[in-house]
């Protein structure tokens, strides 16, 4: 029987740390940090979270700025929406919601973000900087993860880690960060990916799997070894009838049965998702900080 690692107490605790600072801010007569969020078109799914990021900042007493876009409008039009953001002195920091519409090209709008408000530190010269552990925006997923680690006090050092998934956003970046000096960290890294063989041989062998990969239930109780600590990054809306939504979400680890053998588990929903959110917050207030300096 598995401690349930709980993302969402832990996210409303970071959020309480941040609004107290907010007030800090208010007090001395200062505006508060703003966040803003780009949304292309009327993807279900990314909707919700992007809602959900906007009222987050309303919560905690930020500004914050919801630009919904056609999912028909140009690439060049975007491009536009996006210098106006990088020059408004006062926005501190902004997102673009992934995936984009077929015909924009995901990188040429990543990389048009000014840095210094990146704050989903997707853009390279903030990724360049995380993979060389220096000072900057940690993509929210996996900074959540480390954080989570962090709270709760799990020692990874020495530890084998396992990664399954290489995207930008979550894959590849943990790896880096799994590894990173420090605490936590240290462990030994194993990114794994759609070409890899024997994943199961490779996950039997982790002290801690982080799996990033989209197929519900997929890391199931024979894939996983005694003991390990289990974080399911999978968030895959399965069509259900019985539930008022039409959908429920699903993780990418079977929880019932994993949780009889993992040390720790992070639930779906209420763990990795609601930390996700929170590190969000988080780089919003260092990238206000740096411009107020
Ligand atoms: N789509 C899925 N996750 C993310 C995220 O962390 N940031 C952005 N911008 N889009 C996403």
């Amino acid at each position: 029987m598995s401690i349930i690692l709980d993302g969402k107490a832990t996210s409303n605790q970071i959020k309480e740390e941040l609004t107290i600072q907010v007030k800090q801010i208010k007090d001395a007569g200062k505006r508060p940090p703003h966040l803003a969020a780009v949304l292309v078109g009327n993807d279900g799914a990314s909707l919700t979270y992007v809602g959900s990021k906007v009222r987050s900042c309303e919560r905690i007493g930020y500004d914050s700025t919801l630009i919904k876009l056609d999912d028909d409008i140009s690439q060049e039009a975007l491009l536009d929406t996006i210098e106006k953001l990088n020059n408004d002195p006062l926005l501190d920091g902004f997102i673009v919601q992934l995936p984009l519409p077929k015909h924009i090209d995901e990188e040429v709008v990543l990389h048009a973000i000014n840095p210094n408000k990146d704050v989903d530190g997707f853009h390279p010269t903030n990724f360049g900087k995380m993979a060389l552990g220096m000072q900057t925006f940690i993509p929210a997923t996996p900074f959540g993860i480390m954080e989570l680690l962090k709270r709760y006090k799990l020692d990874i050092s020495g530890k084998h880690a396992v990664v399954i998934g290489r995207s930008h956003i979550v894959g590849r970046p943990m790896s880096i960060l799994l590894s990173e000096k420090g605490n936590p960290g240290n462990a030994t890294v194993t990114l794994t990916h759609s070409r890899t063989q024997n994943l199961a041989d490779i996950t039997r062998e982790a002290d801690i799997v982080v799996s990033a990969l989209g197929v519900p239930n997929f890391l199931t109780a024979d894939m996983v070894k005694d003991g390990a600590i289990i974080i399911d990054v999978g968030i895959t809306r399965v069509p259900d009838a019985d539930h008022p939504k039409g959908y429920v979400i699903v993780g990418d680890v079977h929880f019932d049965q994993v949780k009889e053998k993992a040390s720790y588990i992070t639930p779906v929903p209420g763990g990795v998702g609601p930390m996700t959110i929170a590190m969000l917050l988080q780089n919003t207030m260092l990238a206000y900080q740096r411009n107020q300096d």
